[in-house]
């Protein structure tokens, strides 16, 4: 009966208690589920519909644990890092996303640019890529015209190489064809050389593309051609409109941004050793083999291929003890000039969970995610970036740092052999787009052929030989550096 009489002499508050709760509760369930649904698009994707139980949950972090193990059942294959990546929830759902059916790939939301695209097994919407900051940006290189469709059907001629029609896969609704044979030329709106001779004969309307994978240090002159006579440049360039880098960095939109453990813990904390390079190409134009071999005075790193004294025995899994036992990937290029960034970066280094090292900052800095990489000319000396590395592996709170970009950002590598949206911004979609608009070819054209191209590199060795030299200058070290880098057989 006490009972009783508390509950009557409180009746009143417990009653104000109750409609509180009532008003503070009923809304969040429904935002709740409404979240529900909207992420399921985003989780179709092959993820146990079981999952969605699991949300009901206030506990975020077991939803994470939940997650990732349904992940990890049913795409073994997704690599290590991505298993522990938290799909964060949309927490400002937006009406937009289900009204342009008619072009799944693409979202306008009210102000939002949205494009949406697959990658490694995850749905990403992302808002924008990280490119030269005077090149269109990822809504117009993405964003389908309809007169694209309506014009005549544009040809794209490829001169002297192997592209053919499969290349237009990211974009196959766009209106061109790939076509070859030098009859063709009067018929062509685009044409791409490997080789030129600057000897073809060029129309006003049509866009002239040159074609090169390759540093301008390993490949042909451009400096005997006429101002103009190239309009853009298909291959690594990021300031050029037909750019087609080895891989690039995108911005996800906030419907697609990560929380949780980004960075699988446990790999992090079994990694032991310093260094790894895979290499095979010993005597550079950069010189990067003089200066590893300086650092290897102070700090352990394994090579791998021709180049060291580690050997990868077939059957073994090498590559996996980047992630298992390697702190950082030497991700070097063979000669430093603008934009020279090949799948060492884009793949080797970001697709495994260790930090890359390049030769360069000011060289990647503006196309990769903030944080995610360390550069030679970081420090003054090779003992001081030797100090650094240990100092990050003794301190992995510090070490683990280097992977907070992934919450907001997705490198995605160009294998060159899937074509497919994740090309659609860039290289054959790009030269298609131009195709069709009739100011292209005055709007875009290369003036100083031998500025864009030739004098595009830094001298040969120049940043080793003055970090090297300052690193001798300090005197730390009792020994001296080895400057027989060109004797060494290739
Ligand atoms: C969430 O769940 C985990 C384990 O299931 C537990 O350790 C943690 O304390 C919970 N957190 C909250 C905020 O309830
Ligand atoms: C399409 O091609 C036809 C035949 O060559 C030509 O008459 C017409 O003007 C072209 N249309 C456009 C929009 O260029
Ligand atoms: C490790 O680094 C973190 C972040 O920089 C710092 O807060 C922490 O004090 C460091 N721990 C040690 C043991 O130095
Ligand atoms: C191209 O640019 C270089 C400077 O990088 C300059 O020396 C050269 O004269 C320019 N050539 C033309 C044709 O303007
Ligand atoms: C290596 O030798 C070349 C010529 O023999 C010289 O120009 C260069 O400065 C040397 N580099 C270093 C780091 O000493
Ligand atoms: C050149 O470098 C290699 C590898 O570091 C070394 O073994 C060799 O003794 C050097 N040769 C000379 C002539 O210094």
């Amino acid at each position: 009966m006490r009972w009783r009489n508390i509950i009557f002499k409180w009746r009143p508050l417990l009653l104000i208690v109750a409609v509180i709760y009532t008003i503070l509760i009923i809304p969040s369930w429904f935002s709740s589920s409404l979240d529900e649904t909207k992420d399921e698009p985003r989780l179709a994707q092959g993820v146990n519909p079981k999952l969605k139980l699991g949300r009901k949950s206030s506990n975020n972090s077991k939803l994470t644990i939940d997650h990732s193990a349904e992940l990890m059942k049913i795409k073994p294959e997704t690599e290590a890092p991505k298993k522990l990546i938290n799909v964060k929830p949309d927490l400002k759902p937006s009406a937009q996303l289900e009204t342009n059916n008619e072009q799944p790939e693409m979202v306008v939301a009210s102000e939002k640019f949205v494009f949406k695209l697959n990658y490694r097994g995850q749905s990403l919407a992302i808002e924008e890529v990280l490119t030269h900051p005077d090149m269109p940006k990822l809504k117009e290189r993405v964003t389908f015209s309809p007169d694209l469709a309506k014009s005549n059907r544009t040809k794209i001629l490829i001169w002297d190489s192997g592209f053919g029609q499969q290349n237009l896969g990211g974009c196959p609704e766009w209106n061109c064809e790939v076509i070859s044979g030098a009859g063709n030329l009067a018929s062509a709106d685009v044409v791409v050389i490997q080789s030129p001779s600057f000897t073809i004969k060029k129309e006003p309307h049509q866009l002239f593309v040159y074609y090169s994978q390759e540093s301008p240090r390993n490949s042909a002159s451009l400096g005997q051609g006429p101002p103009g006579y190239f309009n853009t440049m298909f291959g690594f360039r990021h300031d050029t409109v037909g750019g087609s880098p080895y891989g690039y960095t995108v911005k996800l939109a906030p419907e697609s941004r990560r929380t949780g453990e980004i960075v699988d813990k446990k790999l992090v904390m079994g990694k032991s050793k310093g260094a790894t390079w895979f290499v095979s190409h010993c005597s550079t134009q950069s010189h990067r083999e003089e200066y590893v071999r300086e650092l290897q005075k102070y700090f352990q790193v394994d090579i791998y291929g021709q180049c060291g004294t580690m050997r990868c025995a077939k059957g073994d899994n090498c590559e996996n003890s980047v992630d298992k036992d390697y702190h950082f990937y030497m991700a070097l290029e063979n000669s430093i000039c603008q934009d020279y960034i090949t799948e060492k970066l884009w793949n080797q280094g970001y697709s495994h969970t260790v930090v890359p090292i390049v030769l360069k900052r000011s060289l990647v800095e503006a196309y990769v995610p903030p944080k995610s990489f360390i550069a030679f000319d970081d420090f003054e000396t090779v003992q001081e970036m030797a100090d650094y590395l240990k100092h990050l592996m003794e301190n992995k709170t510090e070490y683990m740092s280097y992977f907070d970009w992934r919450k907001d950002y997705e490198v995605i590598y160009l294998n060159g052999l899937a074509h497919d949206e994740l090309e659609k911004p860039w290289g054959f979609c790009q030269l298609c787009r131009l195709s069709h608009l009739k100011d292209s070819a005055t709007k875009y054209t290369i003036q100083n052929l031998s500025k864009f191209w030739d004098q595009s590199c830094d001298p040969d060795g120049k940043l080793v030989s003055e970090i090297l030299a300052k690193s001798r200058a300090k005197g730390n070290s009792p020994t001296q550096v080895v400057n027989n880098s060109t004797q060494v057989k290739n």
